[in-house]
């Protein structure tokens, strides 16, 4: 992979974690580019100029949101979370303790996957046992 960086060896990751991690990094570029581009807008003291860089930020949001869906098609953890708190009104702070409420899990931490678990896998070494 040319300007991607990987922290494991590509030969262990598979083709989906690897099309993940293009997904990943492409979100974060766009993102990387709206903050760009804003600073730019709100910099310069040209109208035409600020009117094509608001322009082309807009355009760099519609790119984030396609390979954010992309990433939550094939990602049913990250699925879970968006619909928990995307285009919702309250404060955030207060759905996820509403979320507690209702699984009685009150630990303050995310919300809990059916299992009862965190749903962020352990972060033990292979070979220990969690109690
Ligand atoms: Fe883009």
């Amino acid at each position: 992979m040319s300007s991607e960086v990987l922290h494991e060896d590509a030969n262990k990751l598979g083709p989906e974690v690897i099309d993940q991690h293009r997904a990943i990094v492409s979100l974060m570029e766009e993102l990387e580019a709206v903050d760009w581009y804003n600073q730019r807008a709100k910099a310069t003291s040209n109208p035409d100029l600020r009117a094509i860089l608001e322009h082309n930020r807009d355009e760099e949001k519609e790119h984030a949101a396609m390979v954010l869906e992309w990433l939550r098609r094939g990602d049913p953890k990250l699925s879970q979370h968006l619909k928990t708190y995307l285009f919702t009104e309250e404060p955030v702070t207060e759905i996820e303790a509403d979320i507690m409420g209702e699984t009685g899990a009150g630990d303050g931490g995310p919300p809990a996957a059916s299992d009862g678990s965190l749903g962020i896998g352990s972060l033990r070494p292979t070979g220990q046992v969690s109690k």
